[in-house]
């Protein structure tokens, strides 16, 4: 870990420490109502996300014959990692405020069979008529310094309550299984504490190799998938 990354961790550590410590039991105590019920949203927003990539891989292989979808996974943000957010991008510790600036509550990870699957299965679900765009980083086209490729979208999609329409926010993760083995790994060694930092920041340069042979494996094995279908189209 650089110097930079180390004061970042503090600097985060100082600030989840003082919230958890006061504000934080406060804010628990006097929302827990309000709270579970945002959070419940949440989960609700996820299994109409969710539905939707299930009904998509349907069709894909009643159309095309193949999945594009390895797997789902879901999540909702843990209590203690929303504050932290709070306290680090420096905003207000209030329902209205976790809502309004904390856009990755509910997540949703989508992996692909291949690099081209992720704009396809990403274009038609920015298509859907009750989907929003909210944001967009396209971290294949552009991977980040680490070597992480992953396309990220932030949507926003309504669900229908008893006497309410509430619009919430998704962060959906598309990466294909190279991306996926990628990532979590380099997750490890990122939140691995205590390594001599000469040996992180070898690791971490091999790790950015890997990510390089990696999309050079999926651009592979997407050029393969590419001529048997030509070739069982032409048959
Ligand atoms: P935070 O969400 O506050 O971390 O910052 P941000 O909104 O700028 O994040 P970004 O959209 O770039 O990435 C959010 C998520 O992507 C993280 O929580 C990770 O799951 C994943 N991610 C981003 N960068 C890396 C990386 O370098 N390595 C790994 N393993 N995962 C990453
Ligand atoms: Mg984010």
């Amino acid at each position: 870990m650089n110097i930079i990354d180390y004061i970042k961790e503090k600097q985060r550590e100082i600030l989840v420490g003082r919230l958890t410590s006061d504000n934080f039991q406060n804010f628990l105590s006097e929302n827990s109502e309000e709270m579970t019920s945002l959070l419940t949203y949440y989960k609700c927003a996820l299994m109409k996300v969710e539905t939707k990539f299930k009904i998509l891989n349907e069709e894909f292989s009643l159309v095309h014959d193949r999945n594009p979808i390895e797997s789902i996974k879901t999540r909702i943000k843990k209590m203690d990692s929303i504050v932290e957010k709070v306290g680090r991008y420096g905003v207000p510790l209030t329902v209205d405020s976790i809502e309004k600036n904390i856009k990755d509550i509910a997540g949703c990870r989508v992996i692909c069979s291949f690099p081209e699957d992720i704009y396809t299965l990403a274009n038609c679900v920015l298509d859907h008529d009750d989907v929003t765009l909210v944001e967009i980083k396209d971290y294949i086209k552009t991977p980040k310094e680490s070597g992480y490729r992953s396309l990220h979208l932030i949507i926003s999609i309504p669900i229908f309550l008893e006497s309410q329409r509430k619009d919430m926010k998704v962060e959906i993760q598309f990466r294909t299984i190279a991306m996926d083995f990628w990532a979590s790994l380099e997750h490890k060694l990122r939140y691995k504490k205590g390594l001599p930092p000469k040996l992180n920041e070898k690791l971490s340069k091999e790790l950015l190799e890997c990510a390089q042979i990696s999309s050079d494996l999926d651009a592979r094995m997407e050029r393969i998938r590419n001529q048997i279908m030509q070739a069982s189209n032409k048959q």
